[in-house]
């Protein structure tokens, strides 16, 4: 055969494979999310999820450190408070739940990144991610509170705060009232292109943060949208947003491509928990191989554009790129 260009002799070996890799990722790109809530001497493993656990602060040192071991070493809380009100208050108390375990995590652990999900929804007794007027959720008068949330999380010790409400304005009002208690060097990681989901089921029953009526449509994005998306990310790159999160991953590579290519901030990707779930769930019936399905889903991500991954999967994939089997 007069053949002068085959693809095949790059693939021969190991070696060459890892050689002429595109995509290479690092552990330091990771970020794993926990769940805390009150009580003491908590360690549940929530139904949907198996696996992932929700952690009263006293719990939560332990599993930080099985982090740090694993080499991943930055995390990003969300609360399960007690007690839930009209207008989400635990999420902006000072002694609220995520104020404790930031205050907590940063005296034990100077080292670990401490990134927090800024939202009303796990602290609204109606579930939506702000404060309502009749049946709508009204975007103005939920922006102080959002902006105040992130002050006070700053304020126990977060070094980086993630609003993923999905209200208007919200990374400007955030940026703004940051700045102006003097915290200019807290970067806003924002939730930007976040859909209105399915894969988000299992983190609701984790967190108790379903909605008690009507969905999220209203603020949350239509996924068959992929242009209402780059309006998102640009308007948050314009309010001061340092990283620009897409979200879901896995259904939204096309997406986390995109705004790679149109914007020059970092991209960040969340792997919900819908995600897990499914893994997990398949995985357990023995219709697929875990491991290579962490690995592939991680990859195609990093691939399609991330450069950050939120996963539940951090502690195995820092294992798997410190072994060798994927980066
Ligand atoms: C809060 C929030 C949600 C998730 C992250 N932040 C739930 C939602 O929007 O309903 C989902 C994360 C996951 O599914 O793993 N608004």
């Amino acid at each position: 055969m007069d053949m002068t260009v085959r693809p095949r002799r790059l693939r021969k070996s190991d070696t060459l494979r890892r050689m002429v890799r595109e995509t290479r990722m690092d552990k330091s790109s990771l970020i794993y999310p926990l769940f805390v809530k009150e009580g003491t001497n908590v360690e549940e493993e929530i139904p949907s999820m198996e696996g992932q656990y929700r952690y009263s602060v006293d719990r939560l040192p332990f599993e930080l450190e099985r982090l740090q071991k694993a080499g991943v070493d930055k995390v990003m809380f969300f609360g399960i408070p007690d007690v839930k009100d009209e207008v989400g208050s635990q999420a902006y108390a000072e002694d609220g739940i995520v104020q404790r375990a930031l205050r907590e995590a940063r005296k034990q652990f100077p080292d670990l990144y401490l990134i927090t999900d800024v939202c009303m929804c796990e602290y609204t007794s109606h579930g939506h991610c702000g404060v309502l007027c009749g049946h709508d959720v009204e975007n103005d008068s939920t922006l102080k509170l959002l902006a105040k949330t992130a002050l006070s999380h700053v304020e126990a010790g977060a070094d980086m705060v993630a609003p993923s409400d999905m209200m208007d304005g919200r990374v400007g009002a955030i940026r703004h009232l940051l700045d102006e208690k003097g915290h200019k060097d807290i970067p806003i990681l924002s939730y930007a292109v976040k859909y209105a989901s399915a894969f988000y089921g299992p983190f609701r029953e984790a967190a108790g943060s379903a909605p008690s009526f009507g969905d999220r449509k209203s603020y949350q994005m239509d996924f068959h949208n992929r242009r209402e998306g780059m309006k998102e990310a640009l308007l948050d790159v314009q309010e001061g947003a340092d990283i620009i999160m897409v979200k879901p991953a896995l259904s939204y590579l096309d997406v986390i491509r995109e705004v790679k290519d149109a914007i020059n901030l970092p991209v960040a990707a969340y792997s919900v928990s819908g995600e897990y779930a499914m893994v997990k769930a398949a995985a357990k019936l023995g219709y697929i191989d875990e491991e290579r399905i962490i690995c592939e889903m991680a990859v195609s991500t990093y691939r399609a554009g991330a450069d950050i991954y939120l996963t539940y999967f951090a502690k195995e994939l820092a294992r798997f790129m410190e072994e060798g089997r994927i980066g």
